[in-house]
């Protein structure tokens, strides 16, 4: 079983829409795939169209492993499961720190779940904490969208510092560009900029697209109600690239 955590310190960059279409994507492939809302807005569990809640006690994901296990919801597709977020989601970070092994409760509950799947995607909140650290530990790969302006590179470079200083292991850390707008010189700069920067941003770029937006609306991942779209080939083919990076197929 492997892990894919999307995560940015930085809102609003696309981590819920790569979270939603890369777990569609690996499903649809035929892989046994489970996608975790660990955002208390529930943005993931509403476009899947599954109700934002956990069983009662389960206080967020720090409940045992059967009371995980028995939230799980299908969400209509084949091979594709969701975890649904939850309010309780808000007070994760004092949980877990009430916790002991506060920054491993998350890989221990997910542990005893990779006899059933082949994937866990993850979909984060946008905060370095208890949460983040415990979603560090869990993941096998961290996939960061940057939005080809300064200000969401920059927090990719604080990310992978974070990382770094506190001995977590920054090469897991993939980046991919989104909401590219490939006319604006800005965003051709940045490109360039961070590629030199950092070694490990994917080639895959997703660009700037309404499409996406009316994902909101349909309550359906891209690759369904908009198979055709170039956005829907984006995520194909950057799901093509984080497979490859996260089963090490060369
Ligand atoms: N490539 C894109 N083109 C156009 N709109 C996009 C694109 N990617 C995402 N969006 C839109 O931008 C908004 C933010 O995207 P999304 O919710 O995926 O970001 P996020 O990083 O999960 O945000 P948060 O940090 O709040 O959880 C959404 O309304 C989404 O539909
Ligand atoms: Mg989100």
């Amino acid at each position: 079983m492997a892990i894919l955590a999307l995560f940015s310190n930085k809102g609003g960059v696309g981590k819920t829409t790569a979270a939603v279409n890369l777990a569609y994507l690996a499903a649809a492939g035929g892989m046994r795939t489970l996608l975790c809302d660990l955002d208390p807005q529930g943005a993931t569990t509403y476009i899947y169209r599954v109700e934002a809640k956990l069983l009662p006690d389960a206080r967020g994901l720090s409940g045992t492993p059967k009371q995980i296990r028995q939230s799980i919801k299908p969400t209509g597709y084949a091979n594709l499961d969701l975890l649904p977020a939850d309010l309780s989601h808000r007070h994760l970070e004092r949980f877990f720190r009430e916790e002991k092994h506060a920054k491993q409760r998350l890989q221990e509950a997910l542990a005893p779940l990779a006899a059933t799947y082949e994937l866990i995607v993850l979909d984060s909140p946008p905060n370095i904490g208890i949460v983040a650290e415990n979603i560090f530990n869990a993941a096998d790969r961290l996939l960061a969208p940057i939005v080809p302006s300064t200000l969401s590179a920059e927090s990719y470079g604080q990310l992978l510092a974070f990382l770094d200083e506190r001995g977590y292991n920054a090469t897991s850390a993939l980046a991919f560009f989104s909401m590219v707008e490939k006319r604006k010189t800005l965003h051709q700069e940045t490109m360039k900029a961070v590629r030199t920067t950092y070694g490990n941003v994917l080639t895959t770029t997703v660009p700037y697209r309404s499409v996406i937006e009316r994902m909101g609306q349909e309550r359906q991942p891209l690759p369904v109600f908009a198979a055709r779209s170039d956005a829907a080939s984006a995520y194909g083919m950057l799901w093509q690239e984080v497979r490859r990076r996260l089963f090490a197929m060369g």
